[in-house]
């Protein structure tokens, strides 16, 4: 049997799971040998379970914050997972979680790190601090997770001209699109690069 890479998503809050969706539709409709095995929530009413119900993705609601890093690391060992996709993830894990997991965590930031990032920095917060800025560029970038808030070793970026955009929602907007082209192709690559070593 062709061997597959196992994938957990994180999200937190009442997370809209617009990235989520999208990576998975472009799993399944690549027939990618990824396998979606399970997204952790930490509220029921977020709208992204709708979201998990129709692509039959499973979800798991991890409510409490004490126990909330043991539990997601039984998961993660039982469901042999490869890599975390953070997606609208908010809080931040610890040095000892990082070192127990024998896997990557990936997340997506809507901005060009190293600026516009950080706590606090999330949302419609950095869009209106870019527009405010009048900067030319933003972008997204997906970089690896360590204990500091945004502060991983980037593994893309992408950069879009936002210099005639008239508000943040406008840029919100273009940025959004820009994750959703770049999130799928890196766990894309992930996926071969350890499938091709394993
Ligand atoms: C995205 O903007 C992402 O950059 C950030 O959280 C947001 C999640 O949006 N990490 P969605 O739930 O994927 O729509």
């Amino acid at each position: 049997m062709q061997k597959k890479f196992n994938i957990a998503f994180l999200t937190s809050g009442k997370s809209r799971g617009s990235n989520f969706e999208n990576v998975v539709k472009y799993i399944f409709e690549n027939h990618l040998p990824i396998i979606p095995k399970f997204l952790v929530v930490t509220k029921i009413d977020a709208p992204i379970i709708q979201k998990a119900k129709r692509n039959n993705v499973k979800y798991i609601l991890l409510p409490n914050k004490k126990n909330f890093e043991n539990e997601l690391l039984n998961l993660l060992s039982k469901y042999e997972i490869n890599l975390i996709v953070l997606a609208g993830f908010m809080r931040k894990l610890s040095s000892e979680f990082l070192q127990s997991f024998n896997g990557k965590i990936i997340n997506i930031h809507p901005a060009l790190l190293p600026k516009h990032g950080g706590k606090g920095m999330y949302g419609m917060r950095v869009h209106k601090i870019v527009f405010e800025n009048r900067e030319k560029f933003s972008g997204a970038t997906v970089h690896f997770v360590n204990e500091k808030y945004d502060d991983g070793k980037i593994l893309f970026q992408k950069k879009i001209s936002i210099g005639h955009l008239k508000s943040p929602e406008e840029i919100a907007h273009s940025v959004l699109k820009i994750e959703h082209e770049i999130y799928p192709k890196v766990i894309e690559k992930l996926a071969y690069q350890f499938l091709g070593k394993n």
